[in-house]
């Protein structure tokens, strides 16, 4: 157990955790930020799914000690200001959840996804969300979204 410093929706934090404990669980048990789910902690479903600089992580298959140095976002840390993200927006939008388990994971998903395209194409958005499962079923309004979100972010499509 030592002393562990991370950068969280861009704050300075000092967690007391063990090297190889996961992200997942530092984010949810000792910050208190739990939107980011558990699903089945072997990487196979992103409702972990977290930002790390940038890009889409699996939290649960991160040991803490992997994230020092990097820029962590959940999404607690994609409103600024009141305002939620175009891809948030877009979700509440195309009611793209039912129970909403997954989605924190989706919406982290898509927005590494439109990090990287601005403007994807549809196979793009289904070959970029493919790592996210949804017990429900809402492919078709999550697809939706994620064009909504590229639109107002100010992507073409
Ligand atoms: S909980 Fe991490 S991928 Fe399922
Ligand atoms: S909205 Fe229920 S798992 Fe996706």
């Amino acid at each position: 157990m030592g002393e562990t410093k991370l950068s969280v929706n861009g704050k300075s934090l000092r967690v007391n955790a063990p090297a190889e404990e996961s992200l997942l669980s530092v984010l949810r048990n000792r910050l208190d930020l739990t939107g980011t789910k558990y699903g089945c902690g072997e990487g196979q479903c992103g409702a972990c799914t977290v930002l790390m600089n940038g890009r889409a992580t699996r939290s649960c298959l991160t040991p803490v000690s992997a994230a020092v140095g990097a820029k962590i976002v959940t999404i607690e840390g994609l409103e600024q200001d009141g305002k939620l993200s175009p891809v948030q927006e877009a979700f509440v939008e195309e009611g793209a959840f039912q129970c909403g388990y997954c989605t924190a994971g989706m919406i982290m998903s898509a927005t590494s996804l439109l990090n990287e395209t601005h403007d994807p194409s549809e196979e793009q958005i289904v070959a970029g969300m493919d790592g996210n499962v949804c017990r429900c079923g809402t492919y078709p309004r999550i697809v939706q979204a994620v064009r909504l979100a590229s639109r107002l972010a100010g992507g073409r499509s």
